[in-house]
């Protein structure tokens, strides 16, 4: 007989139907569980697409009976017989319940030892991430898994499609660049042919992508690799991808309406929900002041009121000398769960953010009449009590909970207290799924912890034209071209309109303190490129990790990427990164620098 490889299989493990029985069918896969029944053998056979029950029985077929005696778990086989009806058997939890196959052709592809974890849904959080981590290609044959990347494969497929329609070339850049300071962190690859010289591995394809614009390309996109040494947290990883775009001629608008399209066709073909269109658009500032945040969470309330002006000489010395009072107006219905005990534990949680620059919580219950209970309620005018009430939209019942603070600080631990209260009372409404947002304006500049003016972005996103003039005389209220694509609390995607005159880029290089020979020495063939003919242009790129996430539902980026790092930046199935052998590092004219204090790994110096 011919073996089962040579044949083929028939069908995958997902597809037999009852409509399929007394068909004889060749399946191949993965024995997912095994079970002995009174002289029969029941194996659950798993492939990417699903699981069928195939059984093997001395009725059925007595020598492939005795051979499957030896099966055990992730045995890789191929099987073949007949499909049969399982009547009152039917198992309503599989899609392929209703048949099962029984099996007179076994042929073992290759035993397995005894996997160090079982290959199910069902104990995925139980078993130490290490581990899986470890034995990652075991991991992956996980079937949420196997559905995440079927997903993330159809998401790259649709986008490719979609762009490619809307006309823009899909075209590759180096890896391997020279590097540019700002912005993140690069990750450095020495040079054997020019030793003691570095490429850096491209952060994003910013600068290639903007050449394509001068080189006439118009419109470019690519599905790119991004490598960025920063600190990880679980949407953040130092490989990632993104889908990332650039246009000429482009104007805000011109970018949205291609990237709402995009979403509008993942979202439609993939989860079958049709987004509604054009996305809604908020300025960085209105975010800001009634979210807290630059990628606020649309899909519920709860957002911040300034009781600022109404709380001017008020009384109360916390409030009285903050440069900024403001706080979140818990609704009565919602107000009645948090006692003084959740109040204490809400304190003690603002206090911890952002390193403990909040100084306290200041709450406020409003009683039947109007009055406030609250501990410093005593300190406060009645005329200022009024007005903070009025300032806060309470209503009696409600609770006020208010920071007082600089303005930063103010918003930044009101985001994060408007998140917590989100989650500890479900207010994320079931039938508000999926609340995209663009948002716009951002500043141009901001001041890094030195004081000194970095860009937002980076430091070819172009100014508003209005506001070109203000860059060196109040680099603080420029407003950028700038935008960024959010989805229910996630930055999905960020872009701007590029910067394609000289004279506004000098300006710019100014406004960062960068010399004349610095932007020359960093840019210079940027600067070059710009002095024949660019285009006006602009784009955008999208994480498509974080889209994938958050389309299949996972809660960390290590979800949806194969070969994921750790927090720490380690691959535990390969064990990287590893130190590199003396003789290697003489070839690069790198020397090895024992870390101070310490042995193992050294840091290296070029040589
Ligand atoms: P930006 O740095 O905002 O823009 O990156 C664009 C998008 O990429 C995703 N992203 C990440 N995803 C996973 N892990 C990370 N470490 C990570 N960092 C960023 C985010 C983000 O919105 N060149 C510009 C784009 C442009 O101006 O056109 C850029 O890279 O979803
Ligand atoms: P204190 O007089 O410092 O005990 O503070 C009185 C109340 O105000 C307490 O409930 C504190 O948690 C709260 N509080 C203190 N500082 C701030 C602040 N900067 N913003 C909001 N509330 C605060």
């Amino acid at each position: 007989m011919a073996s089962l490889l040579e044949s083929g299989r028939t069908h995958t493990c997902q597809q037999l139907r009852r409509d399929h029985v007394d068909e004889r069918v060749t399946l191949f896969g993965w024995v997912h569980r095994r079970r002995d029944h009174g002289g029969r053998i029941f194996v659950d056979l798993r492939d990417r697409e699903g699981i069928t029950q195939v059984v093997f029985g001395p009725d059925i077929h007595q020598d492939t009976h005795a051979q499957a005696e030896s099966l055990r778990s992730e045995f890789c086989i191929g099987i073949a017989g007949k499909v049969v009806d399982r009547g009152d058997n039917e198992n309503p939890n599989m899609e392929t319940g209703g048949i099962e196959v029984e099996v007179d052709a076994l042929e073992i592809f290759s035993a397995s030892d005894t996997p160090p974890f079982t290959i199910s849904d069902d104990d995925r959080l139980e078993t130490n991430e290490n581990v899986r981590l470890r034995y990652r290609y075991l991991d992956l044959r996980r079937p949420s898994f196997q559905r995440n990347f079927a997903t993330r494969a159809r998401i790259s497929y649709i986008t490719r499609r979609t762009l490619a329609d809307l006309g823009f070339y899909e075209l590759e850049t180096p890896y391997m660049v020279k590097y540019t300071p700002g912005g993140a962190r690069n990750f450095l690859v020495p040079s054997r042919l020019h030793p003691g010289s570095f490429y850096a591995l491209a952060e994003s394809p910013q600068i290639y992508k903007q050449l394509f614009m001068v080189a006439g390309f118009d419109k470019y996109f690519q599905i790119t690799r991004c490598f960025r040494d920063e600190d990880l947290r679980n949407d953040r990883q130092p490989e990632f991808t993104q889908i990332d775009v650039e246009l000429s001629f482009a104007t805000p608008e011109r970018v949205f309406g291609p990237m709402e399209q995009l979403m509008g066709a993942l979202w439609s073909e993939i989860l079958g929900t049709e987004l509604p269109r054009p996305f809604p658009r908020l300025s960085w500032q209105e975010a800001m002041d009634r979210f807290g945040s630059d990628k606020p969470d649309m899909r519920f309330g709860l957002e911040l009121h300034d009781a600022t002006a109404a709380s001017r000489d008020c009384g109360f010395r916390v409030f009285d000398g903050a440069p900024c009072v403001k706080g979140l107006c818990v609704p009565p219905d919602q107000a009645g769960g948090l006692g003084r005990n959740q109040l204490d534990k809400l304190t003690d949680f603002v206090k911890k953010r952002e390193n403990g620059a909040a100084k306290g919580l200041a709450w406020v219950r409003v009683a039947k009449d109007g009055s406030w209970e609250a501990p410093f309620a005593k300190n406060v005018k009645p005329e200022a009590k009024a007005a903070i009430t009025e300032a806060m939209g309470a209503e009696p019942g409600s609770l006020m909970l208010f920071i007082a603070d600089e303005w930063e600080t103010v918003h930044t631990v009101l985001c994060a207290l408007r998140l917590h209260l989100r989650d500890r009372f479900e207010l994320v409404p079931p039938g508000a799924q999926w609340r995209f947002l663009w948002v716009t304006d951002f500043p141009l500049f901001e001041q890094n912890d030195k004081g000194q003016w970095v860009s937002s972005h980076h430091p070819f996103t172009s100014p508003r034209p209005e506001h070109v003039d203000l860059m060196l005389s109040d680099p603080g209220v420029v407003r950028a071209q700038a935008y960024d694509l959010v989805l229910n609390g996630n930055e999905i995607g960020g872009g701007s309109i590029r910067i394609h005159r000289s004279d506004v880029q000098a300006k710019v290089f100014t406004a960062l303190g960068l010399s004349d020979e610095d932007a020359r020495a960093k840019f210079g063939f940027l600067l070059d490129a710009f002095r024949y003919g660019p285009p006006p242009h602009g784009g955008i790129a999208l994480g498509l990790d974080r889209i994938a996430m958050l389309i299949c539902g996972a809660e960390s980026l290590r979800d949806v990427i194969a070969f994921p790092k750790t927090q720490r930046g380690q691959d535990l199935m390969t064990g990287c990164p590893t130190p590199a052998d003396d003789p290697q590092l003489e070839e690069l004219y790198i020397r090895h620098r024992p870390l101070p204090g310490g042995e193992g790994t050294g840091e290296s110096g070029a040589g």
